[in-house]
């Protein structure tokens, strides 16, 4: 799969976003070892801090699936900047990939999107021993 088909997928899961506080959709297409790719979305809350970004949406979606292992994931937001994954979920996603290779696609406006390695966004996840 693509980049680009895989941020597709990002962008049509963004469609189901609960915004109605921010009123930024964001969608997040994740990407399996085994090949399979599970969707996301943000769903707000009117307590603010239970809002569930698209990201987490997607993971919790792919690991109660059976699934543990991940290669990619693709996020959508059409923001001025581009959307990268906040400081929680780049910590949930760390949690299923130790060594950090994991890559994140984040898009902006006008389709536009850059590629990390987990590891440069949080290069320090906190592990309990
Ligand atoms: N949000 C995400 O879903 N993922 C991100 O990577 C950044 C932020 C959501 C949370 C909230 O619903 C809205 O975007 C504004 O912060």
């Amino acid at each position: 799969m693509t980049d680009r088909e895989l941020l597709n997928m990002a962008r049509d899961a963004a469609k189901n976003a609960y915004v109605p506080y921010s009123h930024f959709p964001v969608g997040a297409a994740l990407e399996c070892a085994d090949g399979s790719v599970f969707t996301g979305c943000n769903v707000e809350n009117a307590a603010l801090g239970a809002t569930i970004c698209a990201e987490r949406a997607a993971i919790v979606k792919a690991v109660s699936e059976g699934r543990r292992r991940f290669v990619r994931i693709a996020v959508y937001g059409e923001g001025e900047t581009y959307c990268l994954p906040c400081g929680e979920c780049r910590q949930v996603l760390s949690e299923f990939c130790a060594n950090g290779s994991m890559e994140v696609l984040c898009t902006r406006s006008g389709g536009r999107y850059v590629s990390y390695r987990l590891s440069q966004l949080l290069p320090h996840p906190f592990v309990m021993e």
